[in-house]
């Protein structure tokens, strides 16, 4: 078993750059996932840790070993780098039987039958396919030919597993299984994945830690709890949680209030310091909130009227059945709550709503920095 490190690595195809001086570190046995929307070098950087594709520039470590380094001309083949991959589009062989497709990497290399043997039936077992080991392909269900494809990469016991959206091809309730039947699994066998996908959830309930990535550049690394709670810029914020965080432009004013135009809301004393150290009093800043932490006020705990309560009206509800999505209005600010499913809400009608002003995020204009 090993990590993965990349060190300022750069793809750059032609003159585009695909990825711009990534580092990552990726720790023995970590299951480290990279998301972000369609385009932005997740598979080119998943591409070159698997050496099917050369850094134009920076290295890329596996366990101590430098795998790829143009500089220094260093560039280990895929084959040498004991690594499994799986894509979306798993390929199995479909006049092979199950227990065959498992079994080809291991007679690739010459593996003792006897050994074969033990090994297919050990990651059978283990993927629950004991039960499938004489079936064609296309005698098995989606999720069954995902595992098998699994199977293949899991019985070459690599140091580091690389996933690209292997579970996109299959429909919403299989992959809400697989994605914790994969976990397990993960955990069970400790070996080091990377795992790359679009889905934010996905993200959130599979990773150790989730790189995001935008337009070839980390925007950060963390647990799934620290890029929802402490997004570094507004695109973390705004890529994570569903429905997305709320933004606003506000002002901050010398009394400590965040100001919207129509309406203010009063930041805590901390808050308040955190802004004057960053030299923000006076200036236009980005609020954000999540959905929710903004309260129907008659469900709120914690209601201040003039302080973090506001009128609004609401535009569109969304009724979800556990829960209301709730589209406001407060003069020119839209923005979206999400509200109990007891809510009395109606569209067309007012209702006090109450923000969590713990729970906020400001933003520096421009950059989209996050301030706290
Ligand atoms: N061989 C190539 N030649 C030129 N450009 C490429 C090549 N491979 C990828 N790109 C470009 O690099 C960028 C990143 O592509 P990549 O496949 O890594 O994206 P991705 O994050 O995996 O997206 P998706 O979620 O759609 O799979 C894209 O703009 C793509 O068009
Ligand atoms: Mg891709």
């Amino acid at each position: 078993m090993a990590g993965v490190r990349l060190e300022n690595v750069w793809k750059i195809f032609g003159g585009f750059e695909a990825v711009k001086d990534m580092n990552l570190d990726i720790k023995d046995g970590e299951f480290m996932i990279l998301l972000g929307p369609s385009g932005c070098g997740k598979t080119t950087t998943l591409r070159m840790i698997a050496g099917l594709e050369e850094p134009s520039k920076g290295q890329i470590y596996i366990g101590d070993k430098l795998v790829a380094d143009p500089e220094k001309g260093v560039f280990v083949p895929p084959k040498d780098r004991d690594i499994a991959m799986v894509f979306q589009s798993y390929a199995l062989y479909p006049h092979m039987t199950v227990y065959d497709n498992i079994a080809f990497p291991l007679k690739l290399r010459k593996v003792p039958k006897s050994e074969i043997d033990q090994r297919v039936r050990e990651v059978a077992e283990m993927l629950g396919l004991s039960e499938l080991l004489n079936r064609k392909p296309r005698e098995l269900s989606g999720g069954q030919r995902q595992r098998v494809a699994l199977g293949r990469a899991i019985v070459r016991r690599p140091k580091v597993f690389l996933m690209d959206e292997p579970l996109s091809n299959l429909d919403a309730k299989l992959r809400v299984k697989m994605r914790a039947e994969l976990k397990r699994l993960q955990k069970q066998l400790g070996v080091t994945t990377i795992y790359v996908t679009h889905d934010q959830v996905e993200a959130m309930t599979m990773g150790d830690r989730i790189a995001v990535i935008n337009q070839g550049q980390l925007q950060q690394v963390g647990t799934p709890e620290e890029v929802y709670d402490r997004p570094a810029n507004t695109f973390v914020a705004g890529f994570i949680g569903s429905p997305p965080m709320n933004f606003m432009s506000a002002s901050i004013t010398e009394e400590g209030f965040a100001d919207f135009g129509e309406f203010q809301l009063k930041l805590l004393p901390d808050q308040v310091e955190v802004l004057e150290e960053a030299g923000l009093i006076g200036k236009e800043v980005i609020f954000g909130i999540r959905p929710e932490d903004v309260y129907d006020a008659f469900f709120a705990q914690v209601k201040i009227p003039g302080e973090n309560m506001v009128r609004a009206l609401v535009e569109i509800m969304e009724n979800l059945g556990g829960e209301k999505v709730v589209h406001l209005r407060v003069g020119d600010v839209a923005l979206v709550g999400k509200f109990p499913a007891e809510s009395k809400v109606s569209e067309g009608e007012e209702v006090d709503i109450v923000f969590d002003m713990k729970k906020i995020h400001i933003f520096e204009k421009g950059s989209g920095k996050a301030i706290f």
